[in-house]
């Protein structure tokens, strides 16, 4: 067993894609109910709701961000994964900035019940901006492999086994 094994979590059960799935839920909970508030379906029960979502994004980002960070860290520097994983890197960022600013400047707007224009706008680039690097931590994952085993004939109790796959350990990326 390695320490590493704690941040980074083992092969084949890597951190980061788990907690990317609540980050990306929460947002897009976030960006539903603040389109839901501002069409009036819901009106001021859906303000709520978008504020809250986008603090629980907010809040779920800083360990995403910081497992993804580390797992950036051991790609080779400049290499083609390292230009992927770092434009993923920038659009999450990007988007991280969007969502925080909604949240920061949206927050008289909850406490009346409305979404005002401009969290509104700040909260769907954010969501763009998301969406544009999820494409790219797919690509991160299944164009360039980083983190995969393809263990295509792993029976699958020993797939889903919290255990390291030492056969394929050194070999990933
Ligand atoms: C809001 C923050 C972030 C979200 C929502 C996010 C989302 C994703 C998604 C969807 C994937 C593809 C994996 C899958 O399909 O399950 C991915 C992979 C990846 N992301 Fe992120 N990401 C975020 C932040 C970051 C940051 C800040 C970095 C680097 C500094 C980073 C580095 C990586 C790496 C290296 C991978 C490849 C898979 C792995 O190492 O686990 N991510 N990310």
């Amino acid at each position: 067993m390695k320490l590493s094994y704690l941040w980074r979590g083992l092969p084949g059960h890597p951190i980061h894609p788990p907690l990317t799935d609540a980050t990306i839920g929460a947002y897009t909970a976030s960006m539903i109910t603040a389109v839901a508030s501002v069409i009036g379906v819901a009106h001021v029960t859906a303000a709520h709701a978008w504020w809250l979502t986008l603090v629980v994004g907010l809040i779920i980002t800083a360990l995403t961000a910081l497992t993804g960070f580390v797992d950036w860290l051991s790609i080779e520097w400049r290499s083609p994964l390292w230009w992927t994983a770092t434009w993923h890197m920038s659009s999450m960022l990007t988007a991280t900035v969007f969502f925080l600013i909604a949240a920061l400047v949206g927050h008289d707007g909850y406490t009346h019940g409305a979404v005002d224009a401009g969290p509104f706008v700040l909260t769907l680039l954010g969501f763009a901006f998301l969406t544009l690097g999820g494409w790219l931590g797919g690509a991160v994952v299944f164009v360039h492999g980083m983190r995969v085993l393809s263990l295509v004939d792993e029976p699958p109790d020993r797939a889903a086994a919290p255990v390291p796959h030492p056969e394929k350990e050194e070999a990933e990326a």
